[in-house]
């Protein structure tokens, strides 16, 4: 039997619905609107397009959306100044600095002032520091939509082996710390793992974040594993060009139990779990509990 198709885009749009209700609460009861700032340096045109949508959908979920621009030739000074005045305004909750940044600046640097409580994208190391220690934080959104999907799918993570493929600070370090806090037990494998498809083999739950098209066939995977697949890679097909993850969703579909699609698994998470975090970080700051959204 084939896998469950994990339908993250359906799941992402609820996700959107519960917290667009939950500004309304907020907006009614304690005259409160979250507000999300998001800084893009230069032209890139994937980041464009992510900063444009991340836009989007903080408006239609209620939000304000607060969004910078700047010229690829900002100088270090001048993108310190501008998070030192988002830090301080009280209308904004949460800030974002697209990532990457033009090579000339400073990127750890610049993610480290952000004020933790308005860190939505959980990068500073305090917020880093906080869920390695079990500490209330503000979590990556990537990592914090696989773990969703995970527990939406599978219940109770306890005791399941889980494989990361991919040791990065945006994903694969912090999926393995929310799995290890959910007792999971965790691998976490990267490019130089020897005898990558046994390890793969091995896992009950497999997070696939390389960015290595197709890269993981469906005869790495252990029958009835569920998958997610974290990669969006843009592959040419033909005359055109479309998007594939870092799983062989083709092969992979004919042995997993369940698994993410690219494009519309884990990717709508992602802005989701932005509002998310946005949502937390704006009721922390007025003094509320966190809402389950
Ligand atoms: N670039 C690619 N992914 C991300 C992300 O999750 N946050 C930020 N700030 N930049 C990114």
């Amino acid at each position: 039997m084939p896998a469950r198709v994990i339908d993250g885009k359906s799941f992402a749009a609820d996700l959107r619905q519960q917290i667009a209700k939950n500004v309304v609460e907020l907006k009614t009861e304690h005259g409160i609107t979250p507000g999300l700032a998001v800084v893009l340096v230069g032209d890139d045109p994937a980041s464009q397009v992510y900063v444009r949508n991340k836009g989007a959908q903080t408006v239609e979920a209620g939000m304000m959306s607060f969004e910078h621009r700047l010229p690829a030739d900002t100088t270090q000074d001048q993108l310190m100044t501008l998070i030192g005045q988002l830090n301080a305004d009280p209308g904004v909750h949460g800030i974002l600095v697209q990532l990457p940044l033009p090579r000339h600046l400073d990127a750890d640097l610049v993610i480290n002032a952000i004020e933790p409580i308005k860190d939505v994208d959980g990068f500073t190391v305090q917020n880093v520091g906080r869920l390695a220690t079990g500490q209330t934080s503000l979590v990556a959104c990537t990592p914090l939509g696989c773990l969703m999907l995970l527990r939406h799918q599978l219940g109770d993570l306890s005791g399941l082996h889980a494989v990361i493929v991919g040791r990065s600070n945006i994903v694969g370090k912090p999926m393995a710390q929310l799995l290890l806090s959910d007792n999971a037990t965790v691998t976490i494998a990267h490019s130089r793992t020897k005898n990558l498809r046994d390890v793969c083999g091995g896992a009950d739950i497999l997070v696939a974040a390389v960015g290595r098209p197709r890269m993981i066939p469906g005869d790495w995977i252990k029958p009835g594993a569920t998958v997610i697949d974290v990669g969006i890679n843009r592959v040419s097909d033909g005359a055109k060009s479309r998007l594939v993850g870092d799983v062989d969703f083709d092969t992979a579909i004919e042995v997993a139990g369940a698994i993410t699609p690219v494009p519309g698994g884990v990717g709508p998470m992602t802005i989701a779990c932005l509002l998310a975090n946005t949502l937390v970080a704006c009721r922390r700051a007025n003094g509320l509990p966190d809402a389950a959204p």
